[in-house]
């Protein structure tokens, strides 16, 4: 089976950025172990801070990978073009948010994807990334 996580804007920095909120561990060490732990699963890593690149990033894997898993941050609450490239392709999207963005400013109560995604994981922190994991393992 072949997911693929894909990661916008700043969550790069994360270990690094606004750690009480995001956490202390970087995604680069995460991935290696969920990679580990999930080995039978061919699991494939995407960041970028651009919109255009994550829009073709979703284009390329999404005839091509079982499942998506995607954090887009700020562009889920401001993307339709986001949206609309995980509306044309055939792999079931799963939205996840490091931190509960229900708990947060107004503006980050409104995500584009969720509509078009098959569920939102949202506030768990990394735990978030594994669970959905677990999800498509399990489908
Ligand atoms: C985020 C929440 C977004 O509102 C924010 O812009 C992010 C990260 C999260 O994972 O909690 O960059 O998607």
């Amino acid at each position: 089976m072949q997911i693929a996580i894909i990661n916008g804007p700043n969550l790069n920095l994360l270990g690094k950025r606004e750690t009480d909120i995001y956490g202390h561990e970087d995604f680069d060490t995460f991935f290696a172990q969920l990679k580990s732990k999930y080995d039978q699963v061919d699991l494939s890593y995407y960041q970028s801070n651009a919109e255009g690149e994550i829009v073709s990033k979703i284009q390329e894997l999404g005839f091509e990978v079982d499942g998506i898993i995607i954090n887009p941050a700020a562009y889920s609450h401001t993307s339709i073009a986001i949206r609309d490239a995980i509306s044309s392709i055939k792999a079931p999207v799963m939205e996840v948010h490091i931190s509960n963005v229900y708990a947060r400013e107004a503006f980050r109560n409104h995500s584009h994807v969720s509509a078009v995604a098959v569920g939102v994981i949202s506030g768990l922190g990394l735990k978030g990334y594994t669970l959905a994991l677990d999800y498509f393992c399990h489908q």
